[in-house]
């Protein structure tokens, strides 16, 4: 069965101290659950995060990778490296870098690659623009996101792939998919995976919804039948906000009895 996740990516915010500070409140709100919590704090603070973290159920993850071992690549961080800080998941082609990094479907595959290869789990990430849901491209764009990084794989590959539907209209803007339009493109996304793999591929891998969650928007996203979980920005930098978000999962109605039974 499908697990239920939800990261925080924390983007270019906070330094050490703020990190040390954030960890703590996160510490303090924390519960134990079924919904697996991530976050994702800036490169320089993935090691001091993961040692604070040591022992608790909150995971620490990289926002993003480079595709090589090793070489010149200034300013580049490989997948041994993340994982020698102890880091074991990594986001990869999350819009903002997609739009100022020149990340291309072609070498998020070559990303997605190298993540598998040395044992990592990816929060794969993609969602349409405005125009292009204006245009009622929305589905086409999404699945050719999805095709080009992604069908290369084996099926197999997907126990390691976690996706994140992110719409780029409602990143930071405050304006969220509704519920329904969230369901229908994550039921479009199973769809997807069933005509390309099999149902259960498609039944097994997490999708989540990110753009704007925030608990007073996030259980009845979380409702949904086929969304398990989000993918949180700025809402995931106040630990009070974050944990009202996980536990916005454990109360939406559709989660099977085990998840309601948080303690
Ligand atoms: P916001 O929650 O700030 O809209 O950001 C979403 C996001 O980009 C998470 O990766």
């Amino acid at each position: 069965m499908r697990k239920h996740v939800v990261a925080g990516n924390w983007k270019m915010n906070n330094d050490i101290p703020q990190t040390e500070a954030l960890i703590q409140d996160l510490k303090r709100h924390a519960k134990t659950s079924e919904v697996e919590v991530m976050i994702a704090p800036s490169a320089t603070n993935l090691w001091h995060a993961s040692e604070l973290l040591k022992g608790s159920d909150i995971e620490v993850i990289a926002q993003n990778m480079h595709f090589a071992e090793n070489g010149a690549f200034t300013g580049e961080i490989s997948a041994s490296m993340l994982k020698s800080v102890g880091v074991k998941t990594v986001i990869l082609g999350h819009s903002e870098r997609r739009a100022y990094y020149n990340e291309t479907d072609k070498s998020l595959s070559k990303k997605v690659n190298s993540a598998l290869d040395n044992g990592m789990t990816i929060v794969f990430c993609f969602g349409e623009e405005l125009q292009d849901r204006k245009a009622d491209m929305h589905q086409s764009v999404v699945k050719d996101q999805i095709q080009s990084a992604l069908f290369h794989l084996d099926a197999s590959a997907f126990k390691n792939i976690i996706l994140a539907y992110e719409p780029v209209w409602a990143i930071g803007t405050g304006e969220t998919a509704s519920p329904d339009q969230a369901q229908e493109m994550h039921h479009f996304i199973r769809n997807t995976l069933v005509n390309q793999y099999n149902q259960s591929v498609a039944d097994d891998v997490s999708i989540l919804y990110g753009g704007s969650v925030k608990p007073s928007n996030a259980k009845e996203i979380f409702s949904k039948q086929d969304v398990d979980g989000g993918l949180i920005g700025g809402a995931a930098l106040n630990a009070e906000d974050f944990f009202a978000i996980v536990n916005a999962i454990s109360s939406a109605s559709n989660f099977p009895l085990e998840f309601n039974a948080i303690s």
